[in-house]
């Protein structure tokens, strides 16, 4: 079944320093240029916290700081989530790290907890560094999952 009569909207949030994580992100924003949802890709400084119940789907994209730590930028995002009434959103978190910190990817297990609890959490995806060629099937797959439980609920 094809999702373009629903006029879905899925919106990728991100912050990236270094540029891994919007690596990471503009491969999930290119997999999901095949499905007949409308995409909004966009920094988390220039993203609107009141909008997000107005999307079907919320993909967060986050790297890791200080120990374990999500980002300062990142936090309100988190906070809006946790706040707002959001049990209707389809979610799914990824985020680069390096395995040298005791907690690789720490942001992305704090905002998949969080998310568990708030929204209908779908995939969760901790690459190291750099998206590598073996990455990108992980990629195809996370979009993909998102995508199919996100028709699940609109046609629940
Ligand atoms: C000060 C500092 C602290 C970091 N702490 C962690 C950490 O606790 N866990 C982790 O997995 N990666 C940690 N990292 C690594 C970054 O999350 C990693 O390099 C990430 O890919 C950077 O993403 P970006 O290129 O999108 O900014 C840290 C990096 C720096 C510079």
């Amino acid at each position: 079944m094809a999702l373009t009569n629903y006029n879905t909207k899925v919106a990728i949030v991100y912050s990236s320093i270094t540029g891994n994580t919007e690596e990471l992100i503009n491969l999930l924003f290119s997999y999901l240029q095949s499905y007949s949802v409308t995409v909004m890709k966009v920094k988390i400084e220039d993203f609107n916290l009141q909008t997000i119940s107005e999307y079907d789907a919320i993909i967060i994209g986050t790297y890791t700081w200080g120990n374990g730590e999500i980002p300062v930028e990142m936090r309100s995002l988190y906070r809006e989530v946790e706040r707002q009434n959001v049990g209707h959103l389809v979610t799914g978190v990824v985020g680069t790290g390096d395995r040298f910190y005791p907690h690789f990817c720490g942001a992305v297990d704090e905002f998949r907890d969080m998310l568990y609890v708030h929204t209908i959490l779908t995939a969760t995806m901790k690459i190291e560094l750099t998206p590598q060629q073996q990455d990108h099937s992980k990629c195809e797959k996370f979009v993909r999952l998102l995508m199919e439980r996100m028709m699940g609920q609109r046609t629940a």
